[in-house]
């Protein structure tokens, strides 16, 4: 009951709270697949107005695919990564060869892809196609780490971080929940300061509750 719980809550508080974010308007798999690869090394804030243009200059995977390489670079200029870049142009070539053009929903093509990994592919398909698949990035490590008290140091902690994203994710509602728990690491569950009064948590975090909010990830040791 106590993992329902969990869920219930944080969806409450993502109805309330959640950041209004333009890929979050569709579920069009081919703009969620672009906004995860611009956030897999840029900020939000930062992402918005690139991805916002790169729709416009490519509007549909046959775009992309069709487009010189150089115009797809000059479109990222400023993002940083430019093999993010050079992946999109490659994978959206393959979907348009291999999938006619639509985004594959199948998590084994989808990982297939260039520059997709496994935080991002269920960011796509959770988001997308409303799949059961759990996220990992930075921000979710560190509301998990928090909210379990996870006192195993990385890179041992990585394995029983997935297995609590796995548990915890709502097989009811993963799209949401997987951008829910996004928005907590962003927007409360800082690293240096995190808000913990506003944690739709708060009561269930033994972090919190043993004020161990600040010590927790655990970093390697030097
Ligand atoms: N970081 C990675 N994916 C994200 C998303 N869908 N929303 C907000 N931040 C993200």
């Amino acid at each position: 009951a106590k993992i329902k719980q969990l869920r219930r809550s944080l969806l409450a508080w993502y109805q309330q709270e959640g950041r209004t974010l333009p890929w979050r308007d569709s579920s069009d798999a081919y703009g969620i697949w672009i906004a995860e690869i611009m956030l897999q090394q840029t900020q939000v804030k930062t992402v918005i107005p690139y991805y916002q243009r790169w729709l416009s200059q490519f509007p549909t995977v046959e775009a992309l695919a069709g487009a010189d390489l150089q115009q797809v670079l000059k479109a990222w200029q400023g993002l940083g990564y430019y093999a993010r870049a050079r992946n999109l142009h490659k994978a959206a070539k393959i979907v348009v060869e291999q999938y006619q053009g639509k985004f594959p929903n199948q998590l084994e093509a989808v990982l297939k892809l260039p520059g997709i990994g496994r935080t991002t592919v269920g960011g796509i398909l959770s988001a997308a196609f409303n799949q059961p698949i759990s996220i990992l990035d930075g921000n979710v490590k560190r509301v998990l780490a928090r909210l379990t008290a996870l006192t195993v140091p990385p890179p041992k902690a990585l394995k029983d971080l997935w297995q609590l994203s796995d548990i915890l994710l709502d097989p009811k509602h993963p799209g949401t929940f997987n951008q829910a728990i996004m928005d907590l690491g962003a927007t409360v569950c800082l690293p240096k300061t995190p808000n913990c009064q506003q944690c739709p948590w708060k009561t269930h975090g033994p972090a919190y509750l043993s004020n161990l909010q600040h010590q927790l990830p655990m970093r390697e040791a030097d």
